[in-house]
């Protein structure tokens, strides 16, 4: 789907990813951005009259209605928000809050995202959803344990949503980010390469724009990808080693 002219949403427009989103649609000319924030005075000033800030926490069902009643001209809706714990494993005590903690953002935000807006984009034509994604969903990360549960759940909630969309058209894309520099990535060890959240929203607009279903953002995500294809026993092994050595 095109950009330019489309009404788009991006939930956690507050900074990274979110806010360099936002700018990439003003950018492409995208008619209308919703700015999603929990807290919408957190938003950086766009200085565009097309940003409508929006407040939103995605755990919140009721906060996804009043979203809805307010974006009905949606045809893009972006699921960026993502909580992560860098950190914590099996061995952490609280692991069962953390992991709850993480599927209420990264997995049933997406879920109250699409009981909220399927209807509006099948109403406007099928649209597009992107959620964003990481590599840790295609392999557990035992020092990021519970984000990768949480991110392996919702990369198969995005084929359910696909599958239940299809019929009125709506391009869904599962977006794999590897390592960008952004608060989230703030304790990947040093020496791990970071693209910019500026570059992974350009790949993210521009596999929309190509209609594609399923994208791997950055040099990170390219390499998991091919790792897995070579040999995931080894890859798995690599990374229950960082376990190992802590
Ligand atoms: N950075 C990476 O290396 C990397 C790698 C793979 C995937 N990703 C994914 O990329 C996406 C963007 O992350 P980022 O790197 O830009 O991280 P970030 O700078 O930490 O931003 C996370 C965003 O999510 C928002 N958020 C968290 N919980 C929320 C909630 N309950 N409701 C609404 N918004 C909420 C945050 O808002 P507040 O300011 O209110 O907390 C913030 O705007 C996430 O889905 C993340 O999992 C990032």
């Amino acid at each position: 789907m095109k950009i330019a002219g489309s009404a788009a949403l991006v939930t956690g427009a507050n900074r990274g990813v979110g806010e360099a989103l936002v700018q990439a649609l003003l950018a492409r000319g995208a008619a209308r951005v919703y700015a999603a924030a929990r807290d919408p005075t957190a938003l950086p000033n766009f200085a565009d009259a097309r940003v409508v800030a929006v407040r939103l926490d995605v755990s919140q069902p009721a906060q996804w209605a009043e979203a809805a009643s307010v974006a009905r001209d949606l045809t893009l809706l972006i699921n960026n928000a993502g909580l992560s714990n860098f950190g914590a494993t099996l061995q952490t005590p609280d692991i069962e809050a953390t992991l709850r903690a993480e599927l209420e953002v990264n997995l049933f935000g997406i879920l109250h995202s699409h009981r909220a807006f399927a209807a509006i984009l099948g109403a406007n034509g099928g649209g597009a959803i992107a959620n964003v994604l990481s590599a840790a969903a295609l392999m557990n990360v035992p020092l990021l344990t519970s984000y990768s549960i949480s991110k392996a759940a919702a990369l198969s909630l995005t084929q359910a949503i696909r599958a239940s969309t299809a019929a009125q058209g709506t391009l869904v894309m599962a977006a794999i980010l590897g390592s960008v520099d952004t608060r989230m990535a703030k304790d990947v060890p040093a020496g791990v390469q970071k693209v910019s959240p500026a570059f992974v929203a350009q790949a993210i607009l521009d596999g929309i724009e190509r209609n594609e279903e399923d994208i791997d953002t950055d040099p990170m995500a390219l390499d998991v990808r091919a790792r897995i294809a070579r040999d995931p026993k080894k890859l798995e092994r690599f990374f229950a080693r960082g376990l190992k050595n802590r």
